[in-house]
């Protein structure tokens, strides 16, 4: 696909009008330019390079669109605005105004036409990124950047738009960069999604202190989820987040390689390997988790993986090529993703057995009807599993040959990967913080620690969960890009509470699961659909509450259903259950109903940070 999406109208097209004539000077649009960089999963993956276009008058064109009345209020159109059908944006309805904003989701490109238009949010119904079609900024999701906005106008009953020549995919939110004048100096371990989206929230609020993040991985920030998706073709270049030259712009400082040691609260300081104490004003705990290691004898044979970072990938990679046996210990997540890729990669050249101590696959989180489902559509592709067993010991003489399970039976293994859970790494402030029964640093609604100056975010954390009153660590990508945000708003002080409904999703053999909520707890399931045709929706409740939803083939029910969840009009399960509420009517629910205000990255930031930018602009 051609970097260049706009180059030249087409005139000879009837339904476009090009009028260059027409055009006046426009401001720049508040965008960063885009770079097409890859293909990944048949999506567009798109990488950006952070150079600020700067449009003249000549780059700019008007296009006549629809006809205004095509569009009713709450619909979205994409709309093609040059020679290619890459060539779109997206005009939405709100309210009675129009918007024209841009059609691509700045996650992997997904047209967002395809999504769910709720309030002035485009939400895509991949993997739940939405954007304000009114300013572009980007709320919630696996998306660090928003979508342009345009002008638009109505002419003689048709819509008309402004838009550049080559039509830019993604707006950077703001930033302000580092303000030598300000002497606060705040701290971030880690440099996953928490941390990231923690850094640039403060550079979005106007934050010009100091900011310097940790990370014992290698690598600059990277999508980690896309490891157990595309184990044997994914690049680190291809998913890292941010590159060299954004850090150095906004003046973030970030070691990589480095192992933070001890944190001092009375002097607070943290303790760096190779660097010594680096001292902080404000601290954000965002180390995330590790892979479980059961203690079961062979588990550190180098023929044994875990996969969490992207040398696990490259090492599991090598160890492949000519094994014949694997074995898969754990049926959840990780271990699933991990089979697919194994089966997709080596089909009949290897053998490929999941143990899992319960009696299907993603027993706890998707219980057992799903789990039935997913344990029959992995054995039609060829993976065997040993269900309902544990494992006693990895046998070998220098690296593992079997898995030894506890009823006796031997499994050969010319390689194992473990997936059996994550454990929060909160060693460096064990000493000095609240931490959880299971390991993980204890925070408020806030996100502050049991120390004033400390906050915590992402799979470290624990933290309360509004919707059902308990408290979880919720391990999802998207939730740790949302507690990051909200946990560097009130490291500057403010009192933004956690209120997010978490989305999770899964893809194996090309089929994607969504789920939303958080069904740690629950007692009952519906599932309503066909299960083997990959349609359907599974509702899962505790005390006749729906907690948490799994759906596949139904795009974007997941999306209604979050939001139903976020502003209080989910269902019963018995209503559910005996079909008195559908899908259509939940969406009507939420249609009626005007969500609450809760703190989403858009709404939530600071004016300083545009009018800093703004500032930029025009000297
Ligand atoms: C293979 C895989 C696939 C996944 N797929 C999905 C998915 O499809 N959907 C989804 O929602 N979630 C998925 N997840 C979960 C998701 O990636 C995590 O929830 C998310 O990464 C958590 O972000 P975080 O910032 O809290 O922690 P992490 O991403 O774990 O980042 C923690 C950071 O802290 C650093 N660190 C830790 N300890 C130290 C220390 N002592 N010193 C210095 N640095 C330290 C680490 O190197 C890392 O940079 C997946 C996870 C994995 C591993
Ligand atoms: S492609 Fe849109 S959220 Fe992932």
């Amino acid at each position: 696909m051609s970097r260049h999406l706009f180059k030249l109208f087409n005139l000879a097209k009837p339904s476009f009008k090009f009028a260059r004539s027409a055009l006046t000077m426009s401001k720049p649009a508040k965008i960063g330019s885009l770079m097409v960089s890859s293909s990944l999963f048949g999506l567009l993956y798109l990488k950006q390079s952070f150079q600020q276009p700067t449009f003249t008058e000549s780059d700019w064109a008007e296009v006549e669109t629809i006809n205004a009345s095509d569009l009713q209020e709450g619909e979205m159109k994409e709309v093609q605005v040059g020679p290619t059908k890459d060539d779109v944006i997206l005009i939405s309805k709100v309210n009675g105004k129009y918007y024209a904003s841009g059609a691509k989701c700045t996650h992997f490109g997904f047209n967002l036409a395809k999504g769910i238009l709720i309030d002035n949010k485009v939400i895509c119904p991949l993997h739940a990124a939405a954007f304000s079609v009114q300013d572009g900024l980007p709320d919630e999701g696996p998306v660090y950047d928003g979508i342009p906005t345009y002008e638009i106008k109505e002419r003689d009953g048709k819509l008309v738009v402004k838009v550049p020549k080559v039509l830019q995919m993604r707006a950077q939110i703001p930033m302000v960069g580092r303000d030598e004048k300000d002497t606060r100096k705040f701290v971030i371990l880690g440099a996953g999604p928490a941390a990231l989206s923690a850094a640039e929230t403060l550079r979005q609020s106007g934050y010009g202190g100091e900011i310097v993040m940790i990370t014992n991985d290698d690598a600059l920030p990277y999508d980690r989820t896309i490891l157990t998706k595309n184990l044997f073709k994914v690049e680190l270049p291809k998913i890292s987040i941010r590159d060299q030259a954004f850090f150095d712009k906004y003046g973030i400082t970030v070691l990589t390689g480095k192992q933070v040691g001890d944190v001092n609260t009375q002097d607070k300081t943290v303790h760096v390997d190779g660097v010594g104490c680096v001292k902080y004003d404000k601290l954000l705990v965002a180390t995330g988790g590790r892979p479980r290691l059961p203690p079961i004898p062979g588990a550190d044979f180098k023929n044994v993986f875990t996969v969490r970072k992207f040398h696990d990938v490259e090492n599991i990679r090598k160890a492949a090529q000519g094994a014949k046996n694997v074995v898969i210990i754990g049926g959840s997540f990780i271990g699933m993703e991990t089979a697919a890729n194994f089966k997709g990669e080596f089909k009949d050249n290897v053998n490929i057995t999941v143990v899992e101590v319960n009696e299907v696959p993603f027993a706890r989180a998707l219980g057992r009807v799903v789990g039935s489902f997913y344990k029959d559509w992995y054995e039609q592709n060829g993976v065997n599993f040993a269900l309902g067993k544990g494992v006693k010991a990895i046998e070998g003489s220098g690296s593992a040959q079997h898995v030894v399970l506890e009823d006796g039976t031997k499994l050969p293994a010319d390689l194992v990967v473990i997936g059996v859970g994550v454990q929060p790494n909160s060693e460096p402030v064990a000493k000095s913080l609240e931490l959880a029964k299971d390991g993980a640093v204890v925070a408020d609604k806030y996100l502050k620690t049991s120390d004033d100056s400390i906050y915590a975010a992402g799979d470290v954390a624990s933290v309360p969960y509004w919707y059902t009153g308990g408290r979880e660590k919720i391990e999802h990508y998207n939730e740790a890009i949302q507690q990051g945000m909200i946990a560097a708003h009130n490291m500057l002080g403010k009192q933004i509470s956690h209120e997010t409904i978490p989305f999770f999703w899964t893809r194996q053999f090309e089929k994607s699961l969504q789920y939303v909520g958080y069904g740690r707890l629950f007692d009952d399931t519906h599932v309503e659909g066909d299960l083997k045709n990959f349609n359907f929706i599974a509702y899962y409740s505790l005390n006749n509450k729906i907690v948490a939803s799994a759906s596949m083939g139904r795009s974007p029910a997941a999306m209604i259903l979050s939001h139903a969840m976020q502003i209080g009009v989910m269902p019963t399960m018995e209503e559910v259950r005996s079909g008195q509420v559908s899908i259509e009517d939940i969406k009507k629910r939420i249609q009626e109903k005007k969500g609450k205000s809760t703190c989403k990255r858009g709404a939530c930031l600071h004016k300083k940070a545009q009018a800093a930018q703004a500032q930029e602009k025009k000297e």
